[in-house]
Order: structure tokens, then C-alpha cells, then sequence
């Protein structure tokens, strides 16, 4: 089962809370697994702490918090949590030995679905909640502290979107920052647990997203991120009451912004792509040319039993068309082998696809089967063997190393444009990107960290460039 509810909390008074809250100006430590989503959710969190006293550290060794933000997209991302919970049960001993107190928190999509087993197994965790409900953390710190309080439960999807009830401050996210647009998804993936574990599909409106990417970037971000789980479903109403907005409309709107350099967006649905959005990527110049765009399989047979919504036909032609309206445009992808009943045909149908394709980058996985999803009943019966699951994964991925390198050094030579996101790890070194999502090290002052360079590419390697300043 994966919906679990909780008891709802009982609501006091923020202020109260606060108060109570914040007289022990305490510390707190987020480890974050998974996906963009969850990294952007971890900063929020801290957000929705801050002013209720609690810091951000690097360390958990003596934090007076510590939350971990999971992901349950495959099995072995779940798995991490019970080991990580392990070693923190020792942290949390040492310090009550030391008469101080550790509040234990199991945050995201594990929290979400398995709420109830973690509570059974850890019961030296003190609160889990899912990714819709951590608006109410003051809430559940508060309870988790009290001398009478137990352990907090909160999996609920409630009625108000915790987007309403974020603060207005937020954390600088430096250079390069993320901002949540769309979450959810109603797609339902037969692998899939995101639906289960986020629920539906919700878009925020457009003046709370111009309203955030203002503040991100009054806080130095240069680069900003729009995020959702199907980012490319994103629909709202437009700024003046008028029809409805998608997120083609969205970019333009958000590229006006003063004081912003480069724009883009993740993750997309195939199915989703329409042409407001393709033709953004000629007519936007602060977006970038570079498109997260999975398929997960090159079989029109395993799309279909994947419930993917589309062929291998329309793909291609989403990818033509984006390649009409920005020619140099890169494009990733996720691809997952070993899908309950997938065939060696099947499987040369991805490896084509790929060559056909030609991705800059890409992520693969072997199926993981999740419970609760109709795939994992699939797999019950139809299910490819771990060996072969495993030559399948290494033939693929040696193909898309190949084309990642190779794609990588078509850039040697070339002058790019990169924004400088943070310090490299030697001295005098920056880091920054391409507009193709590379990884460019240039040896450059620090006064250069978030301001735009001409970089000539000299050497290319699997995973990053190097280059000089022009
Ligand atoms: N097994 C393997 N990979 C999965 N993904 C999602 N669910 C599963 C699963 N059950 C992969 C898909 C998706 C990416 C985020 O994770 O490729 O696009
Ligand atoms: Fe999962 Fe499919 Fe939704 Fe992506 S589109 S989040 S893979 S169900």
C-alpha cells in the first residue's frame, strides 16, 4: 500500500509556536537523496525552520535535528535510508548520553510510503512526513519536543498546497538555483511511484513563481531552474485573468526578469511538448539549448506496457521539431532496461533508438520493481533476469558514454559561453557551465563567480571541459 494516512495534527497558533520553537536556536543537518525535486524541498524546509530557530550545518554529528530527505524511485535509493538511520541511532545516543537531545526526521518520498514501517522498525525516529506536508514542520518540531509529545506522523495530502504557507524568505541558493513550478503527476508510469508518493498533478500560480524567481534572484541566483516531476504539464491562469498559460508562456514571462542570465526547465513528458514551448527555444534567448526529455525505452511493445502515452514515432518528432527551432540543441534522456517482459528485440530497439537519437548525456537504470505499482505484478511473472538485466544496462550505457565523450569533444576548439556557478577545488579554478549543461573548469578569479564568460573549450573529457578565458 502506499497512500498511508496519519492523524492530522492539531493546528496552534504559528506565532505560539514559533515562540516556543525558538528560544533553542538550534542546529540542523538535511541529507538529501533523489531527485532536483528533493533538493529544491531540503532548501524549503531549512526555509520553513529558520524562523523557528533552527541553523543549517554540515554535519550531523551533533546537530539538534537532523532530516532525512529520501527518494523511493528504486529500490536500492530506499534501501539507504535504513543504513543511514543506522549510523544516526549512534549519534543520537552519544549526544542523550551527553544530556542534550537529537530530533530524528525521515523526510520525502520513503517517509511517504512507508511512513508506518519506518516508525516500526526506527522507532527511535521521531518524525516522518511526506513531501506534501513539511510547511507544517514548526508544528511537528514542536510536538517532537514537548515532554509529553510522541512521534509524529504526517502523510497526509492535505487540502491546502504547502506553496501558500512557505516564507517569503528564502535561503540564498547561490548562482544556480531551482524553483518548484509543477509537482506531481497523474501520468501513472506503470514503474512509476511518483504519483503514488507526490500525488497529483498541481501547477503554482504565475505570480508566485515570478514573485520567487524575483527573491532567488535579489539573492544572486544568475541561473534559474523551473522544476516539476512533469514540468511540461505546468498550466495556469495568465498574469492578466486571461485563458490559460503553459509553460512555453511561462518562460517568456520569466526570462523578462532584470538581473537573470539563463533559464531552463525539468523534467519533461514527451507527450507534453507543444509548440509554444519547442519555439521558446528560438525565440528565448535566456533559455537554454539543452532538454531533459526521457522515453525510457526504444519499443513501441514496452512503451505501451509501460502506459508511457506515446510510440517512438511521436518522440522523434518532438525531437525534430526541437531540433527546427534550435539545431544545436542537446538532449538527454532516462531509459530504463530490463522492463518486465522486455525482449532482446526490444532491447536492440532502444540501443537504435539511441543511435538514431544522439544524446549529450543520459541516465540508465535497471527496472526496479516498486510496490504498489502494476508493473511489480508485471514483474511477478515476466521478469528479465538480474544477469541479463545487467548486460543490458552495461551494453547501453557503454553506448551513451560513447556519445556523451563524443559530444563533449565536438566542443574543443569552440568559444562557449559559461556561467560561473561555484569555486573549483583548486585554486584559482572556477566551475561553471555550458549552455549544454557541461561541466567547464577555467582557471579565473573568484570575482568572475556568477557572471558569464567566454571560455575556448581546449580539452574534453567524459564528464566536464576545460578551457581558458577569451
Ligand atoms: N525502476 C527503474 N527506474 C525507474 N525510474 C522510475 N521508476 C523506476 C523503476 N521502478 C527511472 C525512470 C525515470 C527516472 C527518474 O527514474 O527512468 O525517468
Ligand atoms: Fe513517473 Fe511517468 Fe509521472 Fe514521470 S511521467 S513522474 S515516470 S509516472
Amino acid at each position: 500500500m502506499l497512500f498511508r494516512g496519519a492523524a492530522p495534527l492539531r493546528f496552534r497558533p504559528r506565532r505560539q509556536i514559533t515562540e516556543e520553537v525558538r528560544e533553542l536556536s538550534k542546529t540542523l543537518f538535511i541529507k538529501t537523496w533523489g531527485c532536483q525535486m528533493n533538493v529544491y524541498d531540503s532548501a524549503r524546509m531549512a526555509d520553513v525552520l529558520a524562523p523557528v530557530g533552527f541553523r543549517q550545518v554540515d554535519c550531523a554529528d551533533d546537530a539538534d535535528m537532523v532530516i532525512l530527505n529520501t527518494c523511493h524511485i528504486r529500490e536500492k535509493a530506499a534501501e539507504k535510508v535504513f543504513s543511514e538511520l543506522g549510523r544516526l541511532r549512534a549519534l543520537k545516543k552519544r549526544k542523550q548520553a551527553r544530556g542534550g537531545h537529537m530530533i530524528l526526521a525521515v523526510a520525502g518520498c520513503v517517509g511517504q510510503a512507508e511512513g508506518a514501517e519506518i516508525m516500526a522498525r526506527a522507532p527511535y525516529v521521531d518524525i516522518v512526513f511526506g513531501p506534501q506536508t513539511y510547511h507544517r514542520l514548526p508544528e511537528m518540531v514542536a510536538k517532537a519536543a514537548a515532554e509529553t509529545g510522541g512521534n509524529v506522523l504526517d502523510t497526509e495530502f492535505p487540502v491546502e498546497s504547502k506553496f501558500d504557507f512557505l516564507p517569503e524568505e528564502q535561503a540564498t541558493q547561490g548562482v544556480s538555483a531551482f524553483l518548484a513550478v509543477q509537482e506531481g503527476c497523474d501520468k501513472f508510469c506503470t514503474f512509476c511511484v511518483v504519483p503514488y508518493t507526490r500525488g497529483a498533478g498541481y501547477s503554482r500560480p504565475v505570480l508566485d513563481i515570478l514573485a520567487e524567481a524575483r527573491r532567488l534572484i535579489a539573492g544572486g541566483a544568475r541561473e534559474i531552474t523551473l522544476l516539476g516531476q512533469n514540468v511540461n504539464t505546468w498550466r495556469a491562469e495568465g498574469l492578466a485573468g486571461e485563458g490559460s498559460w503553459g509553460l512555453g508562456r511561462l518562460l517568456r514571462e520569466v526570462a523578462e526578469l532584470e538581473g537573470l542570465i539563463r533559464l531552463r526547465y525539468t523534467t519533461s513528458h514527451p507527450g507534453d511538448m507543444d509548440l509554444s514551448l519547442m519555439s521558446a527555444h528560438a525565440e528565448v534567448p535566456k533559455l537554454m539549448p539543452f532538454v531533459h526529455l526521457p522515453i525510457q525505452s526504444g519499443s513501441n511493445r514496452i512503451l505501451a506496457l509501460m502506459n508511457r502515452k506515446h510510440e517512438v514515432v511521436e518522440y522523434r518528432r518532438v525531437v525534430d521539431q526541437l531540433r527546427h527551432f534550435r539545431p544545436d540543441i542537446g538532449l538527454s534522456s532516462d531509459f530504463i532496461v530490463g522492463f518486465p517482459g522486455e525482449t532482446d528485440a526490444d532491447f536492440a530497439d532502444t540501443l537504435a533508438l539511441v543511435e538514431e537519437i544522439g544524446y549529450a548525456q543520459a541516465y540508465s537504470f535497471k527496472y526496479s520493481p516498486r510496490p504498489g505499482t502494476p508493473a511489480a505484478e508485471l514483474a511477478a511473472e515476466a521478469s528479465v533476469p538480474e544477469s541479463v538485466m545487467g548486460e543490458r544496462l552495461a551494453q547501453l550505457q557503454e553506448l551513451l558514454n560513447r556519445q556523451q565523450l563524443a559530444f563533449n569533444q565536438a566542443a574543443v576548439g569552440s568559444v562557449m559561453s559559461v556561467l560561473f556557478d561555484r569555486l573549483g577545488r583548486r585554486p584559482e579554478q572556477l566551475l561553471g557551465r555550458s549552455p549544454f549543461m557541461q561541466a567547464v573548469h577555467v582557471v579565473a578569479g573568484e570575482e568572475l563567480l556568477g557572471s558569464l564568460a567566454q571560455v575556448r573549450i581546449e580539452r574534453a573529457l567524459a564528464n566536464s571541459l576545460s578551457g581558458s578565458l577569451v
